[in-house]
């Protein structure tokens, strides 16, 4: 017996793939990761193809130390024409921060991001403040960004579930989504924090916002912390939506989501896609490549299983026969 209509036919040609390892990834990381590395990283990312580098962090390093030094990245990293390289801001201090960045080094930001929640208990956990509260907030620091010519992109975290409230209902997801796009970001990418949702949820979810927003203005964050990542990417592009975040390597998690491991690996996100035809302009080996070289820097192997198969697969053909 069918238990889902089947929704091949709607798959994109083309998937823009957003990489978050630099920030969702190494934000979560024990220590904090030299600014060198964390530019070797981006440029190698960017060389490898990647359209969209989520670079770092306005937050407050008492909170999240892991971000400190985010300006000092931007102002190192080799830009590549067609690439950005967005961060995070939470509130007016970080976009006066992101402002004095960009004044002294004379390169354009382009690109924020600003976060928000589908329930009270993670933003209180998250920016110490309500739903409401911290919209308030995003409603000044998208005025500005837009006013400087910038583009800001949403996530709204907890999508499927909450850490600390459980279920959400889809209506709240569905809120807060349409919130964020009426403050002026160009996108919302629906962010499943804890790892929890199943392919299940994710039509259930997507089939509501599909009906209210267009796929054109979506994009999904999955973390895959119960190893749900590629079968809820696919879900999510079965119904148009044509953006994926991932994390090379499979790095990271989020400070405030107790447990939640990185988000679904882009070497592994990236190796489905090209199997499926779907075009990312992504070079697969470069991507493992990168991957190599932050493992390698953070002394642990992989999370991707597509980058451990690439690698196995060199050592054999390199292995005296
Ligand atoms: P707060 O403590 O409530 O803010 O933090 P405050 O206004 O009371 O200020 C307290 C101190 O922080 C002051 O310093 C401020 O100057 C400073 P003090 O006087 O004590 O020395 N401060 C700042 N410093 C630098 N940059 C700033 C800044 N703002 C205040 N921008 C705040 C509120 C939101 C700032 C704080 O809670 C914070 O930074 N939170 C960061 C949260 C975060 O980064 N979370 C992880 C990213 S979100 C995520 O991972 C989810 C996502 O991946 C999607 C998904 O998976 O669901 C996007
Ligand atoms: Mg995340």
């Amino acid at each position: 017996m069918s238990v889902a209509t089947n929704r091949v036919g709607l798959l994109p040609a083309a998937v823009r793939v957003v990489e978050v390892g630099p920030r969702d990834g190494l934000q979560n990381e024990p220590g904090s990761i030299p600014v060198a590395t964390r530019v070797a990283l981006i440029d190698r990312l960017a060389s490898a193809g990647l359209s969209m580098v989520e670079s770092g962090a306005f937050v407050s390093p008492k909170w999240v130390p892991q971000m400190a030094g985010t300006a000092e990245v931007l102002s190192a990293i080799a830009r590549r024409p067609g690439t950005r390289f967005p961060v995070l801001v939470p509130n007016m201090k970080g976009l006066e921060t992101a402002l004095a960045y960009q004044q002294a080094s004379g390169i354009a930001l382009e690109e924020i991001a600003v976060f928000s929640a589908a329930s009270e208990a993670f933003s209180l956990k998250n920016t110490h403040c309500t739903i409401d509260e911290g919209l308030a907030r995003f409603a000044e620091v998208t005025r500005a960004a837009l006013a400087q010519g910038w583009r800001v992109r949403g996530y709204v975290s907890v999508a499927f579930g909450c850490p600390y409230e459980g279920e959400v209902a889809a209506a709240r997801v569905l809120d807060v989504t349409r919130r964020l796009l009426d403050l002026g970001c160009y996108e919302v990418s629906i962010g499943d924090t804890t790892g929890i949702g199943t392919a299940g949820s994710v039509h259930r979810l997507f089939d509501l916002l599909i009906a209210q927003v267009p796929a054109a203005r979506l994009a999904g964050h999955f973390h895959d912390t119960w190893g749900q990542g590629l079968a809820n990417t696919l879900a999510m592009l079965e119904h148009g939506v044509a953006t994926v975040d991932a994390s090379v390597a499979g790095l990271g998690g989020c400070p405030y989501s107790p447990g939640a491991t990185g988000n679904v690996a882009t070497e592994d996100v990236v190796w489905m896609l090209h199997g499926m035809g779907i075009e990312t302009g992504v070079d697969f080996d470069r991507l493992v490549d990168a991957g190599c070289f932050i493992s390698e820097a953070l002394g642990r192997r992989t999370g991707s299983r597509a980058a451990r198969a690439r690698l196995a697969e060199r050592e054999r053909s390199q292995a005296p026969s």
